[in-house]
């Protein structure tokens, strides 16, 4: 078993896995049992892992992290969860408002079957409540010690940089790091926010590193994929599966990851980690096997021409639509989401 290395998040005093667990999909398909997730978080634990990942719109997420996670096993990690979902007010609520944000937490927390989150996340920008209400709720809530750091996902550069500047103006927590679409096929923070989070020193913490799963490479082979697979049915992914430059990606980091006794999934991860402004991985599975292999390789660091050639081959992939990001000053979500 590989060594897992650790980092500092960001300017944070939490020393955190490079590999973080992922536990969006905890409650669905092959992890609609708790016992399955149970096996997942012990894995990760025996491996390394102190970071989990999950939010408030992950169906049962929480739920079950809450029952597997006893009180030694939560002292050992640390806990990240997100707000936006409209767990109140019949829905009747803007996301990032005081009414939700205060609401949300608590029902995490119950959920979660712990009286602190480590970091709390504005899963999205909202547009319709003032930022100020916002950092001013988030700040509560980190002097309450019911979260002792906040950070954002899915903003744009200019949206953290604003963020920055108010909470040092109102005397008020500010976002901590940035958690972001991110992987070999899917580059724009590279153009604007990379420099923003290193000029700042801010956390980054890598969602979606294999792309939803089409950097396993089972889209581009003979053998038919099972038709359920994420990117088989969820919409932005489903094209990309078929576009003609990421299936060239694909090919050739597979031969890449060949030569080096490496499988492609294993590949795409250790690219992420050669960058030093990526804090941690967060690993996502649909079964429990998912995980463990990309553990085994964790302490693996790619030659540096391998780390250019791969940077040169998805160079193009810079300049695309933001996957999941906000459209335009808010966010792109359908209505009611
Ligand atoms: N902040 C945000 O907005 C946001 C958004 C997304 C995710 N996240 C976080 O990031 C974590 C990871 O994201 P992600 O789930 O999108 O990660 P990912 O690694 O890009 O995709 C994981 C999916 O790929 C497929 N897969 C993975 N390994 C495989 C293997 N060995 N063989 C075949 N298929 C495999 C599985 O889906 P199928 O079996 O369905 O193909 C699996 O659920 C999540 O758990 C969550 O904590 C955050």
């Amino acid at each position: 078993m590989s060594q897992m290395p650790y980092t500092f998040f960001g300017s944070t005093g939490m020393e955190v896995s490079r590999l973080c667990l992922g536990a969006m999909t905890f409650g669905t398909k092959g992890l609609a049992e708790v016992e399955a997730c149970e096996r997942v978080l012990d894995e990760g634990l025996a491996a390394g892992v102190n970071f989990i990942d999950t939010a408030d719109s992950y169906g049962r997420s929480e739920e079950i992290l809450g029952q597997v996670l006893d009180p030694p096993k939560r002292e050992q990690i640390y806990l990240a969860t997100k707000i936006y979902a409209r767990h109140c007010r019949a829905g009747r609520v803007a996301r990032n408002s005081r009414t939700n944000i205060l609401n949300s937490l608590e029902r995490s927390l119950r959920l979660l079957r712990t009286s602190y989150v480590d970091l709390y996340m504005l899963h999205h920008p909202d547009p319709h409540t003032p930022l100020d209400e916002t950092m001013q709720t988030l700040d509560q809530v980190v002097r309450q010690g019911k979260v002792r750091y906040v950070g954002v996902s899915n903003h744009y550069a200019w949206q953290i940089g604003y963020m920055l500047g108010r909470a040092s103006g109102l005397g008020l927590v500010p976002p901590v790091s940035l958690q972001a679409n991110y992987n070999l096929i899917d580059r724009q923070i590279e153009r604007e926010t990379v420099p923003l989070l290193e000029r700042f020193n801010l956390g980054l913490m890598c969602y979606s590193p294999l792309s939803a799963g089409i950097l396993t490479g089972k889209f581009h082979t003979d053998e038919a994929v099972d038709a359920q697979a994420r990117a088989a049915v969820a919409g932005p992914y489903v094209q990309r599966a078929k576009d003609e430059t990421v299936a060239r990606i694909v090919r050739r980091s597979r031969e890449i990851a060949d030569q080096l006794g490496l499988k492609l999934n294993q590949l795409a991860i250790q690219w992420l980690l050669s960058k030093p402004y990526v804090s941690t991985v967060i690993l996502g599975g649909s079964r429990p096997e998912h995980y463990a292999a990309l553990y085994q390789t964790v302490e693996r660091v790619l030659p540096e021409q391998v780390v250019l050639e791969l940077d040169d081959l998805s160079a193009a992939r810079v300049d695309g639509l933001h996957l999941n990001q906000p459209i335009r000053n808010g966010f792109g979500l359908a209505p009611g989401r």
